[in-house]
């Protein structure tokens, strides 16, 4: 297999952990074991007493459960759990593709939502998504780029790095336009209830379309990232089958304490999704004002979900000069939107951690001195 650089997650791998203040982090705040086990009596003393064996490969059948209660009419064996959102997309693009294939992705994106397709020898067709049009995707696109060789259509909603939720209307609009085409729809809800407004949360692709295969996780609303606790979730048996007999060859099961964990951290799901909506607000609030007072430097779509937004910069220089000498010169991170093969205009920042206005006093003092 050869396949590309991962130019985000690499660029993660260099500053995540020297830089001394990150902005562009697209997870929420996490909690430590102690603050989960405090979730239940006598968990501690159950996590004490866990078994160190192998688990079952589709996943722990109590987890399956509750991630189950995620969605409307998903049984547990519809679900198969992984090890991060990661390995789902890697396993479902191995399961579904061979070279020749096309695939439709919602772009930017997340670069494993077509670089594994790429790197099985499928052509990628970008369905570009436009700040200049707020984000919205034109819905003409995929009406006409399906052809017999297409395979699936992959979109991200909520979005990484736009923040963009794709209307529930829209939504149904393109299980209809795929189901026309007998299409796979796979749909990345990693950002799943991380919604602003409970109401704008759309169905999950996988309880509206039987080729509709939902990728979840821990990770981003949840704040739970170092589990390493993803799943799939869709109806389709057959291709169901085909991912979890990949899986066989890439990680067989997951981790029992993560399991475990991730089980407790869902039956107090409320709890934990609360907490971090709160973190999001109270930082959205202090984004809107910073971006009003440099709005002459910035453009700034607030978005609807999520912890990241993909402002783009006015002034006169590039993002990935910006971003590089104000790392060199106050030690924040933000990521150009050239780690998303996306222009060099747009920068991501994150607001889904409780030291953010730390940070953001640091942006603020480099721009004092450099604008
Ligand atoms: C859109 C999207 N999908 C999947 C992932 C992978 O998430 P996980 O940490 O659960 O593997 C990420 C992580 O940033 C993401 O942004």
């Amino acid at each position: 297999m050869e396949i590309k650089e991962f130019k985000l997650e690499r660029f993660f791998g260099k500053y995540e952990f020297t830089a001394p203040y990150l902005l562009c982090c697209s997870d929420c705040e996490s909690f430590a074991v102690s603050e989960l086990l405090a979730l239940e009596k006598k968990s501690g003393e159950k996590l004490d007493k866990l078994w160190l064996g192998y688990t079952e490969s589709q996943g722990n059948p109590a987890l399956r459960q509750e991630i189950s209660r995620l969605y409307r009419d998903i049984k547990p064996e519809e679900i198969i759990v992984t090890n991060g959102a990661e390995e789902g997309i890697f396993i479902f693009m191995n399961a579904l593709l061979k070279g020749g294939d096309h695939i439709l992705v919602q772009y930017p994106a997340y670069q494993s939502l077509y670089e594994i397709a790429r790197s099985i020898g499928c052509e990628i067709i970008k369905w570009e998504m436009d700040d200049r049009n707020d984000w919205k995707l034109d819905f003409d696109f995929p009406k006409n780029k399906i052809t017999e060789k297409t395979k699936t259509v992959v979109i991200n909603s909520p979005h990484n790095p736009t923040g963009y939720l794709i209307p529930k209307e829209e939504l149904n609009e393109l299980t209809c336009i795929a189901k026309k085409s007998n299409v796979h729809v796979f749909s990345d809800e990693s950002y799943r209830f991380s919604e602003y407004q409970e109401k704008d949360r759309a169905p999950s692709v996988c309880e509206i379309y039987d080729k509709g295969v939902s990728l979840g996780g821990l990770s981003k609303a949840f704040g739970l990232s170092g589990l390493r606790i993803g799943w799939i979730a869709t109806r389709d048996k057959k291709i169901l089958q085909r991912m979890l007999s990949f899986k066989d060859f890439t990680t067989m099961c997951c981790s029992a304490p993560s399991e475990f964990l991730s089980i407790l951290a869902l039956r107090h799901r409320e709890y934990l999704i609360k907490r971090n909506l709160e973190v999001i607000e109270a930082n959205l609030n202090l984004l809107d004002k910073f971006f009003e007072k440099y709005n002459h430097l910035f453009e700034w779509k607030r978005p609807a979900a999520g912890p990241i937004a993909f402002p783009r910069i006015k002034f006169d220089r590039n993002a990935g000069e910006f971003c590089k000498n104000l790392l060199d010169k106050k030690g924040v991170l933000l990521a150009p939107s050239t780690k998303f093969d996306f222009g060099n205009a747009h920068f991501r920042i994150g607001f889904g951690r409780k030291n953010m206005l730390e940070a953001l006093e640091k942006l603020g003092e480099y721009l004092k001195e450099n604008f």
